[in-house]
């Protein structure tokens, strides 16, 4: 019989799992669950690179203060501190481990990003960090004795009183589901930009993670925080394909359709403000001008440079008949990163004993309302080793995981009534988010999205393959992000309403979103 009982069952294969399983391995059996191949993940896509604080001149102090600052009042301090003092270790474990972060007369180069005060973002293959993380760690797990099974989606996790107990998994192979039991389960499932029309991130993204833990009883948090990221590339027949903010950092511009760079307009930081602002102002530009276009543009930079610093984005953009050396790339908006999801404490504990979550699907309220670039791969590496350490129970024993000043919401049901109901379905749900749920959002749209998601919730079909459970899980997590915007009546870092464009100290707390007994 094979192997059903492991010390750490671990979900998902991205930077987060495969990490936390090579720390893990040392103290106990583990297996990986993979819904698809084991590169299939945000992370082999990661461009610009990781922040640490390793530069001269820089410091943690520093890294925090920027982490903070685009984190618009909504960070949880500890955990900052956590990051930026940890983040410098971290990043050298990487080091050990094999991958090859890029390098100029013998120290490791280091790129400059928005709303970062120094240069401080260390990457691989210019632009391709990602794909060198995940296949250095891909290949350290197949050498080891982690047990990897891809094609094996989790569709439950088994909790019985209060304590996770294992994950019922369904094998997209043989179409069998099983159940592997386990006292240490690790969330390690990711983002979820296919909910949105358009985004940066490949398919297996459904946020399937934060369906899972909600339904298994996991306090989820700051759901209305969903970031856009500013430039993707906006052409016909094209896909959404990030043009990483390190080109900014080297010194591409923002231009309308007159060639004119309008960053300045908007921000101090121009071209390298938060990411909000640069997103809004591209929407901003995009309804102003007659073409309904803005572009970026590296065109004035050295073509070698451009070629050797941005590969992977010269050779795609090539692939689309834009050569980046020569022309202005046209841009917009796409979504990139949840800030929000099931909640931790500084040491991956969820309120769940034995669960614990990590990366994207996880919220320790780090990131606060808008992330830092390149903080996210940081935020992956320093809290696996946290979560592994508390694992071991070398952790603080746990206090209460919500904050005085959190606001705790169940989930109840809003009125089954509705104008008009689209028929349910992947491509319906993407377009109420984009429309309703999106880069700038109204009450009214909201309270509209919040009821055809809860009508869609009530009536979504049995699931029985992955795109079933995918889609499910998409409208559950549609319907908590809808919820959370509709409930924060402010404007703040990536949540942006019309109906309330201000910052209000009043929303200076979380929204805790559980389900209703
Ligand atoms: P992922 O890497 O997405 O891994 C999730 C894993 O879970 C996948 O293997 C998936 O298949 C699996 N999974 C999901 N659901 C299930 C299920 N139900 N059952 C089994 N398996 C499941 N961040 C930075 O810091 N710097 C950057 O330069 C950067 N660039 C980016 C560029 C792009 C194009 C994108 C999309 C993101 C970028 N980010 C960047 C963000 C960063 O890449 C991600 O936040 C990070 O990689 C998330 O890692 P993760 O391990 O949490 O998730
Ligand atoms: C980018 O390269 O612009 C993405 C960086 C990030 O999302 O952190």
């Amino acid at each position: 019989m094979p192997k059903t009982d492991y010390d750490y069952i671990i979900i998902g294969s991205g930077i987060a799992g495969l990490n936390t399983g090579l720390l893990a391995r040392e103290h106990g059996s583990v297996l990986v669950l993979t819904k698809g191949r084991i590169d299939d993940c945000n992370t082999r896509y990661a461009q610009g690179g990781i922040a640490a604080a390793i530069g001269p001149g820089d410091s943690p102090a520093l890294h925090s203060q920027d982490t903070l600052a685009a984190g618009a009042g909504l960070c949880n301090r500890e955990a900052v501190q956590v990051l930026t003092s940890q983040g410098p270790q971290s990043v050298s474990n990487l080091i050990q481990w094999g991958v090859p972060f890029d390098t100029s007369s013998g120290q490791i180069s280091l790129g400059r990003e928005g709303a970062h005060s120094m240069p401080r973002i260390l990457h691989a293959g210019g632009d391709a960090t990602g794909q060198h993380i995940e296949m250095t760690l891909a290949s350290l797990v197949r050498e080891s004795n982690v047990t990897v099974l891809e094609y094996s989606l989790a569709t439950r996790l088994l909790v019985e009183g209060g304590a996770i107990r294992g994950v019922e998994a369904l094998s997209s192979d043989s179409g069998q589901t099983g159940i592997f039991t386990g006292r240490t389960v690790v969330l390690a499932t990711g983002g979820a930009g296919q909910l949105f029309r358009y985004t940066t991130n490949p398919e297996v993204a459904t946020g399937d993670g934060v369906a899972l833990g909600f339904e298994a009883g996991a306090r989820v948090m700051d759901m209305e925080f969903y970031q856009f990221h500013p430039t993707a590339l906006w052409l016909e027949g094209a896909p959404t394909f990030l043009l990483s903010e390190a080109m900014r950092g080297e010194g591409a511009l923002l231009r309308d359709d007159t060639g004119r760079a309008f960053m300045v307009d908007y921000h101090p930081l121009a071209d390298l403000a938060p990411r909000d602002i640069v997103s809004r102002a591209i929407a901003d530009q995009v309804g102003q001008s007659a073409s309904g276009r803005v572009y970026l543009d590296i065109s004035h930079l050295p073509a070698d440079m451009v070629k050797s610093r941005f590969p992977t984005i010269y050779r795609a953009c090539l692939g689309y008949g834009v050569d980046i050396t020569r022309q202005p790339i046209p841009v917009a908006p796409a979504a990139h990163y949840m800030m929000g999801g099931v909640k931790i404490d500084t040491w991956g504990r969820t309120n769940i004993q034995g669960l614990y979550a990590c990366g994207e699907v996880a919220c320790s309220g780090v990131h606060g309302a808008n992330r830092l670039a390149s903080n996210s791969l940081l935020d992956t590496l320093v809290f696996a080793q946290r979560l592994v350490a508390s694992s071991l129970g070398r952790a603080p024993e746990q206090e209460e995981l919500d904050n005085d000043r959190d606001m705790v919401v169940p989930l109840g049901s809003r009125p089954m009534v509705c104008a008009s109901v689209p028929a349910l379905g992947a491509e319906a749900l993407r377009d109420l988010m984009w429309r309703n749920v999106g880069l700038s959002r109204h009450g009214s749209g909201l309270l509209q999205a919040a009821r055809v998601l809860n009508i869609w919730l009530r009536t979504v079909p049995r699931a029985t393959d992955r795109a079933g459970h995918e889609l499910r899980n998409m409208v559950l997590l549609g319907r908590l992000m809808a919820e959370a915007a509709l409930l924060r009546q402010e404007s703040r870092g990536a949540h942006f309403r019309e109906d309330f464009p201000q910052t209000s100290t009043e929303w200076e707390k979380h929204i805790v979103l559980v389900k209703e007994e």
